[in-house]
C-alpha cells in the first residue's frame, strides 16, 4: 500500500524543525522537506549533521528519521506531485517597497509556491498554510490554485506557535495547535480531519483547535502582538523604574505572580528581536490599516516603537555611562543572536546597538557561542554600509569571550547567554581598561559581585 506522503516547501527555522518532529512522531508516513536553497538542502543532509541551523535537541531528533522517513531535497516539482498534503513553510518578511512597503507582509514567496504546486500537481492535495500569513490570504492562494482546473485543492491553515531556542520542546509539547479550515466545506472538513489525525499522534486532542480559516490567521498574529506587547510594557516600565529607583526585576516578580498576569514574558530586555515579532505587528497595523481601524493600528504600532526606543536608550545610557563619548573606545559586545540558545541574528537588537556604537566611532569586540563570523559582519555591513575593509578596522570577532574582554572599556551584553552568568569575572576586570563598565541588556551578570570587584555596572529598569 502507498504511504502517506507529506512535501514541506521551506527547509527553514520552521520547515525543518516541524518536518522532522511530525516524521518522528508518524513512521508511517513519508515526509520531504524541500528549498529552493542548494546550501540549506546540502546542510541539512550533511552527514556529519551540521544542520544549516542551531536548536537545542535539533541534530539528534534529525539524525534519527533522515533517510528513515524524513528526505531533504531539491526535487521541487517531483515532491508536489507524489505529495498528499503539502506543508507551505516559506518566508514571509515585510515589504520593502511598493504598496504597503514597511507594513505589509511580502508574499511572493508563498505565491510562487502557489503556482508551481498548481502547475505541477495532477492529483488532489491538501495544501497547508504554515507560513505566518495576512488574514485571507488563504482565500487568495485558493484562487491561484484552482486557477489551473486540473485538481482539487483544499486550503488549511496550520499557524506555528514554535519559539526558536525552544523549538523541539514547543513542537514536543505544545500548548495548542491550530487548524483553521472552511468548515463549509465538506471537503475541507475531511482535510482538517487527516491533519487533526496526524497531530494526535502526540498532541492530545483537546490541545487540538479547529477554526475558522480567518480566526485562525488572525489568532497567529494578534498571539505574537500580544507576546511583544508584554515585552515592550516591561520595557516601558524599566524606565518608570531607572527615573525612580524601583527594581525592574521585583516589579516584574510582583506584576506577574497574579496568575491573571503571569511571569512570562515579563524579563526587561534591550527590545525584542527575532524575525516574527515586529513583522507579524506590521502586518496587524497594516490590517487594521487597511480596515480604516486608525486608533487600533496606532495601538499596535505603539509595540514596535517602545521597542525602538528601548534599544535607543540602551545606546544613550552607554555612551552617557563613558563619559558622552564612545570614540576610540574598545567595547565588548556579548551575544549577538536575538535571544539565547539560537544562531539567528535576524532583526537582533545587538545589530541596532552595534550600528549605533559604530557611528559613534566605538571599536568592537563581539563575542557570540553560537553566531558565524561571516553572519555578524554581514549584519554589520548590511546596517552601517562599511565596506569590508572598513568594518575590520572598527570590528574584531572573538571565539573565545575572554580575549573578546581584553582591554575593553566596557561589557555590553545583548544576548541573555547562560554562559555569560559564569564567566570569570575576577579575570575579566583585571584585563579591561578602568574604571571598567558593564552595560546589563538582559539583567543576567552577577551585578553585586561585580560592583565588589570594581566594575561600575547599569543594568535595564536597575537602580543606579
Ligand atoms: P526561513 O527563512 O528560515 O525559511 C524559509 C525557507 O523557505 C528558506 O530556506 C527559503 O530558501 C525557502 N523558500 C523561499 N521561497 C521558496 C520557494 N519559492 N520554494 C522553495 N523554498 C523557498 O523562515 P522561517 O523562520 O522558517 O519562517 C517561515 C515562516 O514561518 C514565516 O512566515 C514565519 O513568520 C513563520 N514562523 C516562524 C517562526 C520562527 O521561529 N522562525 C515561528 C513561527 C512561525
Ligand atoms: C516568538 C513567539 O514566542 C513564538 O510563539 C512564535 O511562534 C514566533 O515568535 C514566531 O512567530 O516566529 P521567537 O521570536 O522565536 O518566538 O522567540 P521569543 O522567545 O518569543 O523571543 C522574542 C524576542 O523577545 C527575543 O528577542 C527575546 O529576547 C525577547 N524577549 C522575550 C524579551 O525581551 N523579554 C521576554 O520576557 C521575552
Amino acid at each position: 500500500m502507498k504511504r502517506y506522503q507529506i512535501c514541506c516547501i521551506g527547509a527553514g527555522y520552521v520547515g525543518g524543525p516541524t518536518m522532522s518532529m511530525i516524521a518522528y512522531q508518524c513512521p508511517h508516513i513519508d515526509v520531504t522537506v524541500v528549498d529552493i536553497s542548494q546550501a540549506r538542502i546540502d546542510s541539512w543532509n550533511s552527514p556529519s549533521g551540521d544542520l544549516p541551523i542551531y536548536e537545542p535537541g535539533l541534530r539528534e531528533l534529525v539524525l534519527s528519521v533522515r533517510d528513515r522517513n524524513l528526505f531533504f531535497s531539491m526535487e521541487l516539482d517531483e515532491a508536489i506531485e507524489n505529495a498528499d498534503m503539502i506543508f507551505v513553510a516559506v518566508n514571509t518578511p515585510t515589504k520593502m517597497s511598493g504598496l504597503g512597503a514597511g507594513r505589509a507582509a511580502d508574499l511572493t514567496r508563498w505565491e510562487l509556491s502557489a503556482r508551481r504546486i498548481a502547475a505541477v500537481a495532477t492529483t488532489p492535495k491538501i495544501v497547508v498554510e504554515k507560513s505566518t500569513v495576512p488574514i485571507r490570504t488563504a482565500e487568495a492562494i485558493a484562487s491561484v490554485l484552482t486557477a489551473s482546473g486540473r485538481t482539487h485543492f483544499s486550503i488549511l491553515s496550520n499557524p506555528e506557535f514554535l519559539a526558536e531556542g525552544t523549538a523541539i520542546q514547543d513542537l514536543q509539547n505544545p500548548d495548542r495547535v491550530l487548524i483553521g479550515t472552511n468548515t463549509e466545506d465538506p471537503c475541507s472538513v475531511e482535510a482538517m480531519n487527516v491533519l487533526v489525525d496526524i497531530y494526535s499522534h502526540w498532541v492530545p486532542r483537546n490541545r487540538i483547535l479547529t477554526t475558522n480559516v480567518w480566526s485562525s490567521e488572525l489568532s497567529k498574529l494578534v498571539a505574537n502582538s500580544c507576546l511583544a506587547q508584554r515585552v515592550s510594557t516591561i520595557n516601558a516600565v524599566s524606565e518608570i523604574c531607572e527615573a525612580t529607583g524601583a527594581d525592574i526585576d521585583e516589579v516584574a516578580n510582583a506584576v506577574g505572580l497574579d496568575k491573571r498576569i503571569g511571569v512570562k514574558f515579563l524579563k526587561a530586555s534591550i527590545g525584542f528581536g527575532g524575525s516574527c515579532f515586529q513583522k507579524d505587528i506590521l502586518s496587524l497595523v497594516y490590517l487594521c490599516e487597511s480596515l480604516g481601524l486608525d486608533e487600533v493600528a496606532e495601538y499596535f504600532y505603539w509595540i514596535v516603537k517602545l521597542n525602538d526606543h528601548q534599544k535607543e536608550r540602551f545606546v544613550f545610557r552607554i555612551i552617557h555611562g563613558l563619559f558622552n563619548t564612545v570614540t576610540g573606545k574598545r567595547i565588548t559586545i556579548l551575544g549577538f543572536a536575538f535571544k539565547k540558545d539560537t544562531g539567528d541574528t535576524r532583526e537582533s537588537s545587538a545589530i541596532e546597538v552595534c550600528r549605533r556604537l559604530l557611528h559613534e566611532n566605538a571599536i568592537l569586540s563581539i563575542y557570540d557561542p553560537k553566531v558565524q563570523s561571516s553572519q555578524i559582519l554581514s549584519d554589520l555591513g548590511h546596517c552601517t554600509r562599511l565596506d569590508p575593509l572598513e568594518l575590520n578596522q572598527h570590528v574584531s570577532i572573538y571565539a573565545d569571550p575572554y580575549e573578546a574582554c581584553n582591554q575593553s572599556h566596557a561589557l555590553v551584553v545583548c544576548t541573555e547567554w547562560d554562559l555569560f552568568k559564569e564567566l570569570d569575572f575576577e579575570r575579566i576586570y583585571c584585563q579591561m581598561e578602568k574604571p571598567a563598565f558593564a552595560f546589563d541588556g538582559r539583567n543576567i551578570l552577577p551585578h553585586e559581585r561585580m560592583k565588589s570587584l570594581g566594575f561600575v555596572v547599569y543594568g535595564i529598569g536597575k537602580p543606579l
